[in-house]
């Protein structure tokens, strides 16, 4: 549905007024009606890089989900701010690993002897808490577009013999293992927070190089192999292109995998004519197919497939933050405890200074 004009106005004049004093973040999922405010789009990766590069705003207004809030607050300086519209935009994959867990999974670690050649890896879908833990353990975050770079880097550091605890994102952590670098599937393990030594017999873990956390993203979880078969079967020379937080059986089949960011430019790169299905969230694909109408552009599922999370965030929450830091009040801040960012900042930094 169009935006509401009389919002539309509101953002505009509120923008204006604030002038540089905000700069407005937006997630490739955000919805059309918030895309339209935003500075910058990227995915994780981009966004977590562009908050650091604007020191001079004092109000960072990121449209996208909570741990992407606490990862520019990590980032950006303590004079900064960062709003989040809706305090309910969380992840639900990020959910899927508490502190207490992850702390828990490596005491087990330690007391089976493996944990000095552990090195863990955690996907920025995660709390500032499992952040720091990681930056405590000489770790490294990575996001989908790094996650290849950084999990080279890690399985070098853990040396022969060594593993790497995969968190929260047991997709992306197989995908880039067994795809990116021609790693074995039998070389990785799924790790069960909720039952004693994550479930696994000690010959499991002896052998495993990869944990797997038991953790998965909600929505890219239900594009299935079936329906890359189906779409093959109808459009002819289709191209599937999908995200990496996708089954590994559907990112087996695709034709190309990479995070939202590199989607676009996948398809912003390809001739005209091409034919895709697209494995992501909805509201990026839809923008998509309205942006390239000269390719044909199509949802890998039929059933509507939106991040509720992120779709919180919409005009009524962004028109009510802006116009609040216009009339001097700051709502809904995202402020990460001091130690906590200390320790999480090691592992974003490590992040950062990988090559590439
Ligand atoms: P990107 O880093 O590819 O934008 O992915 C973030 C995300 O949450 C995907 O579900
Ligand atoms: Fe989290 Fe999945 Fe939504 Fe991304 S798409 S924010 S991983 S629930």
């Amino acid at each position: 549905a169009p935006s509401d004009p009389d919002l539309v106005a509101r953002a505009r004049a509120a923008k204006e007024a604030l002038g540089d004093k905000v700069f407005v973040l937006g997630h490739h999922y955000q919805r059309d009606e918030v895309i339209e405010f935003a500075d910058v789009t990227g995915d994780s990766f981009k966004l977590a890089k562009d908050a650091a590069a604007r020191p001079d705003a004092p109000y960072i207004v990121f449209c996208g989900v909570h741990f992407m809030a606490e990862s520019a607050d990590i980032l950006t300086s303590d004079s900064q701010t960062v709003v989040l519209p809706d305090l309910a935009a969380g992840c639900s994959m990020a959910d899927m690993a508490a502190i207490a867990q992850v702390e828990d999974a490596w005491e087990d670690l330690v007391a089976a002897g493996v944990a000095e050649r552990t090195v863990p890896v955690t996907y920025m879908n995660s709390s500032a808490a499992i952040k720091a833990f990681t930056g405590r353990h000489g770790g490294t975050i990575c996001t989908s577009s790094n996650a290849k770079t950084a999990l080279t880097w890690a399985l070098d550091q853990a040396g022969d013999g060594g593993k790497v605890l995969f968190l929260p994102d047991q997709h992306l952590g197989r995908n880039t293992y067994v795809r990116d670098l021609g790693g074995a599937l039998e070389d990785c393990v799924v790790w069960d927070p909720h039952r004693p030594n994550g479930g696994l017999t000690p010959e499991e873990l002896e052998s495993a190089t990869m944990l797997l956390w038991r953790g998965h993203c909600s929505v890219h979880g239900r594009f299935t192999l079936e329906a890359v078969e189906q779409a093959r079967r109808e459009i002819p020379d289709v191209k599937v292109i999908v995200h990496p937080e996708c089954r590994h059986e559907v990112v087996e089949v695709a034709d190309e995998v990479g995070s939202t960011e590199k989607i676009i430019k996948t398809i912003a790169a390809a001739p005209a004519g091409t034919k895709w299905v697209v494995g992501t969230e909805l509201n990026l694909v839809k923008r998509l197919a309205a942006q390239f109408p000269e390719q044909s552009i199509a949802f890998l599922e039929k059933n509507v497939c939106y991040c509720s999370t992120m779709n919180r965030i919409d005009l009524p929450h962004l028109v009510w933050a802006l116009e609040s830091l216009v009339e001097g009040r700051v709502v809904n801040p995202i402020r990460v405890d001091d130690e906590v960012a200390r320790y999480a900042r090691v592992a974003l930094d490590q992040m950062l200074a990988l090559p590439g």
